[in-house]
């Protein structure tokens, strides 16, 4: 996984979301594997969970969906890109999560929560960042998913936070294009990592999926990046998802979605909810 990552060598710094744990924690120890030097700073509600130790990451304790905590955020962000060594920078939007059931599942606090963490948030970061990202040089990861490319019924808020995300991702790369910045929409499909068990799964279905793990997809954004690709999807069931769906009518992707989304296990949960 070094070979071709060398780009790395002109990064001085990361600034993370959501490195607590799953995706974004791997991000956080991939890339401290291939350069311990790189200072990271994490906003999340809780710490990365370092089990190995020494994983050095500036951890700064941030609720997304509160925009008083994140304007505060921004402030320490500001003084730390201002106090870091010259360099590239790298900003990976990766905090989020998902609900699953029917509309207002849970509440409708959180599907707005869930907007402001999923959408809002990663629009307010990356604005407040780009003349910092502009004058270093550097790249944006927004982390969508595969549930991007199709409205999703049972987890409706969720797919579409990730359609924004997509569609927003590759307009800010055409932007950006003649800047120094490199943006990438990474689009997991299932994936280990507690995402399922917060969005309200008993069981995570990514296991009859036989999900990719949190490296595959932190290795394959890597590459990626490396290869300058806009537009990444680990795995290969996932490709083929994403490529019908954008040869289906959208219509006919909702129908499709509903059924393969109600089989993973809601007929219990619909007759009783
Ligand atoms: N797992 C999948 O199958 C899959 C597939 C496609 C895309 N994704 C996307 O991948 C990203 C990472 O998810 P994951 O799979 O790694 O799940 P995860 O293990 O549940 O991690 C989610 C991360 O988001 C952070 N987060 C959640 N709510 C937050 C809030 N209010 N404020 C700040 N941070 C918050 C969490 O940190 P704290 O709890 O410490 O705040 C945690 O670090 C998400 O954007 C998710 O939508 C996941």
């Amino acid at each position: 996984m070094k070979e071709g990552l060398g780009f790395l060598k002109s990064y001085s710094f990361v600034i993370i979301t959501g490195g607590s744990s799953g995706i974004g924690l791997q991000f956080v120890r991939r890339l401290k594997e291939l350069k311990p030097e790189l200072t990271v700073f994490n906003l999340s509600r809780s710490k990365p969970d370092d089990e190995w130790g020494g994983l050095e990451v500036m951890h700064r304790q941030t609720d997304l969906s509160s925009p008083a905590e994140l304007d505060e955020a921004l402030q320490w962000l500001h003084a730390k890109c201002a106090a870091a060594p010259e360099g590239k920078m790298l900003l990976i939007n990766n905090s989020g999560f998902g609900s699953y059931g029917r509309l207002p599942c849970n509440s409708i606090e959180r599907q707005l929560d869930m907007i402001e963490v999923n959408t809002a948030a990663p629009v307010n970061i990356t604005s407040n960042l780009l003349p910092e990202l502009k004058r270093r040089g550097g790249a944006i990861i927004n982390v969508c998913s595969l549930a991007a490319f199709q409205p999703t019924p049972y987890m409706a808020t969720y797919g579409a936070t990730k359609a924004f995300m997509l569609n927003w991702t590759l307009a800010l790369g055409q932007e950006l294009k003649r800047d120094n910045v490199q943006v990438q929409a990474l689009c997991p499909g299932p994936t280990e990592s507690r995402f399922f068990k917060n969005a309200g799964f008993s069981s995570p279905p990514a296991k009859n999926f036989r999900a990719t793990t949190a490296a595959q997809v932190v290795d394959a954004s890597l590459y990626g990046l490396h290869k300058r690709r806009r537009v990444i999807i680990p795995g290969w069931k996932s490709r083929l998802v994403a490529d019908l769906c954008v040869i289906l009518p959208i219509e006919l992707r909702a129908t499709a979605a509903e059924f393969v989304l109600r089989k993973l296990r809601l007929e219990t949960y619909l007759k009783h909810p």
